[in-house]
């Protein structure tokens, strides 16, 4: 069973990520800086957008050529107006095993319930302290995580799995993981994400990366990391390295610089406005919007996606260094939703 559909690098199309909306309700420094995403940007105008029907019959064709998973991203997509509409057109669609939403939580108190009526399978929520004044200055606008742990608390109650994703930041949150994980470690997989140089606006470098090895130390009050131990990953190409405790709680560590993934990376992302990205560093893709809205029928979209993974090539954190930090033009990750 299956498709033959393979990449230069031999690698399968199995995943889509979709961004639906380019704002959010948070200015993340590492994401969207308020300095840069002020009252002034021109985020993107509304019939820019897919609408549910094209993103519907995009992810179609993305199924028929071997994807079985489809994360719904952003910016942050709770924003899109009537969200659990899509979630239920996607969940719905055969041959899809897994659908999930990657969000900040803040307006999860508002539309667990509906989302998860809508089938949705489980959220990852984001937040990168429990301590309110380092939270507050990382998500740009001073909100208090306590509305992201209200978020966390009403994504379980109504039943929809929850893993939870922190940003890891030399300086910044890395005296506070052990206080995090704390917190969290009974409400699902805590992730710790190193750093990336995504987008051109976050001033990233690599001093600013903690290596995930230094997360597990300091996870233990020893500081030695020695209480967790490694599982097997659930899935061919899992992003987290996963870990557990000797309480069974599990942690995931993403470590995109200090040992990159893309030999398995089995990834498309789509942005909201409808252009097709092989690799979260990219610096153009390929649009499918303009082809579906001049009239392209599903073999001719099939074709276009099919065309563009086959002569996929990316391995970008495979090739970090001097060249392609010097890169300029990379996509937005409000745009690619990471
Ligand atoms: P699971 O389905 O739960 O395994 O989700 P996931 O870990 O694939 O997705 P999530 O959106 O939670 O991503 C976690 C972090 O990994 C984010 O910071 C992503 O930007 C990063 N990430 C996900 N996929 C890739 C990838 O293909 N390349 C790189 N470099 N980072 C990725
Ligand atoms: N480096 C690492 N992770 C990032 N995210 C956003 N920007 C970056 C970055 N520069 C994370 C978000 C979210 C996930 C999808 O990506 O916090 O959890
Ligand atoms: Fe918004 Fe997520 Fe980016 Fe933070 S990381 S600004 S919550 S999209
Ligand atoms: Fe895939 Fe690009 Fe990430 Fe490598 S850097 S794992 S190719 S998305």
């Amino acid at each position: 069973m299956g498709t033959m559909l393979r990449d230069q690098l031999a690698r399968p199309l199995r995943d889509l990520r979709i961004s639906v909306t380019d704002r959010c309700n948070l200015r993340c420094t590492y994401c969207m800086p308020a300095e840069v995403f002020g009252p002034d940007y021109a985020f993107l105008p509304r019939t820019d957008l897919l609408s549910f029907e094209e993103i519907e019959r995009l992810a179609r064709a993305f199924v028929a050529l071997g994807v079985r998973k489809l994360r719904i991203t952003g910016g942050e997509p709770t924003l899109r107006r009537d969200l659990p509409e899509l979630i239920a057109r996607l969940t719905r669609l055969p041959g899809v095993d897994d659908v999930a939403l990657t969000t900040n939580g803040l307006l999860l108190p508002r539309m667990a319930a509906d989302l998860k009526a809508a089938g949705l399978h489980r959220v990852t929520v984001s937040i990168d302290s429990v301590d309110p004044e380092v939270f507050g200055r990382m998500n740009g606008l001073g909100t208090h995580p306590q509305k992201v742990l209200d978020g966390i608390e009403a994504a379980l109650h109504v039943g929809l799995g929850v893993k939870i994703n922190t940003v890891v930041q030399r300086g910044v949150n890395e005296a506070g993981l052990r206080n995090l994980w704390l917190a969290l470690r009974e409400k699902g997989a805590v992730r710790f994400i190193e750093f990336m140089d995504v987008g051109n606006h976050n001033g990233w470098n690599l001093d600013s990366v903690v290596p995930s090895r230094e997360v597990l130390a300091r996870l233990s009050a020893d500081g030695s990391g020695a209480e967790f131990r490694p599982l097997d990953p659930n899935y061919v190409g899992e992003v987290a390295a996963r870990h557990v405790d000797d309480a069974g709680h599990e942690i995931g560590l993403i470590s995109s610089v200090s040992a990159p993934f893309c030999g398995d990376c089995t990834r498309a992302r789509l942005s909201a406005v409808g252009v097709l990205y092989t690799c979260l560093f990219a610096g153009s893709g390929v649009d499918l919007r303009g082809p579906m809205r001049a009239g392209a029928d599903d073999d001719g979209l099939r074709e276009l996606i099919a065309g563009t993974w086959s002569n996929r090539r990316d391995r970008y954190s495979e090739e970090r260094g001097e060249a392609t930090l010097e890169r300029r033009g990379k996509i937005e990750m409000s745009h690619i939703g990471g």
